[in-house]
């Protein structure tokens, strides 16, 4: 499979920003923005309480509403979290898991990412898969060893035809938020040896259709080489998505 056969996604991590009623202002604006742009699927990751007029702004356009983290088990004693099923009978489609800042700031770990990976996918959620080095870590020369064995521990145990429904989003934490964008060498180069480790856990051609987004302080203005990488299938967006214009922008750039 070549890269243009395979969906090039645009996604939004919005984190902790925007009240409901911000919401409904900001994803109709991108949803008008980026309408009949058909080169890449355009999905926005918003807080769970902006969910409902995130849905109810976008029906009936071409943005499609995620959700930034979501609780492994399906119900139960567990303060503060928010099940699968919960996601799904709200219109949500996709569904961070991973996050770096969930796995700095919140105690995630490999586990748990997988166990909540595993999760949505049983419910039907698409999963976007964050994972990627610290800088300590690139500093080290250890990004292919660190990147390997998250992508296997966070893919532990998930069959074959669930991976349609898996996207992984390659983020540098050193590029999160920081202004320091990877080169997109940089970022070719570790997201064609994701695809490496993704083929040899399941088959060549799971690997080949499989979508990688790089993130980390992707913008307007570096999206477009970015993109033109064979093995960058989109991106995922923090501080540039919450400015539709912006955003819209990134999208134009993966029309290519
Ligand atoms: P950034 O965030 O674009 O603000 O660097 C990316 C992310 O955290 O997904």
């Amino acid at each position: 499979m070549k890269k243009e056969s395979r969906k090039v996604i645009i996604a939004g991590n919005w984190k902790m920003n925007k009240t409901p009623s911000e919401t409904k202002v900001a994803v109709a604006e991108t949803a008008k923005l980026t309408s009949g742009k058909c080169g890449c699927e355009v999905v926005l990751c918003v807080p769970f309480v902006d969910i409902a007029a995130a849905t109810e702004a976008a029906k009936g356009t071409n943005v499609k509403i995620g959700a930034q983290n979501v609780h492994f088990k399906a119900s139960g004693a567990y303060t503060g979290e928010i099940s699968a099923a919960m996601l799904c009978e709200c219109g949500v489609e996709y569904v961070i898991v991973g996050h770096s800042e969930r796995r700095q700031y919140f105690g995630e770990t490999d586990e748990t990412v997988n166990l909540r990976t595993r999760a949505a996918l049983d419910a039907g959620l698409k999963v976007i898969l964050c994972l990627g080095e610290v800088l300590e870590q690139r500093q080290a020369g250890i990004t292919e060893e660190i990147v390997s064995m998250q992508t296997k521990l966070d893919l532990a145990g998930i069959p074959a035809e669930q991976m349609k429904n898996v996207v992984i989003a390659y983020e540098p934490v050193w590029a999160i938020g920081t202004g320091l964008t990877a080169t997109p060498e940089q970022a070719e180069e570790v997201c064609a040896m994701i695809r490496k480790v993704v083929a040899g856990l399941y088959t060549p051609e799971i690997a080949e259709a499989l979508t990688i987004q790089y993130g980390g302080s992707m913008n307007d203005g570096n999206a477009a080489e970015l993109l033109a990488k064979l093995d960058v299938d989109g991106g995922l967006i923090g501080g540039a998505s919450l400015v539709p214009e912006k955003f819209a922008k990134i999208v134009d750039a993966a029309q290519a």
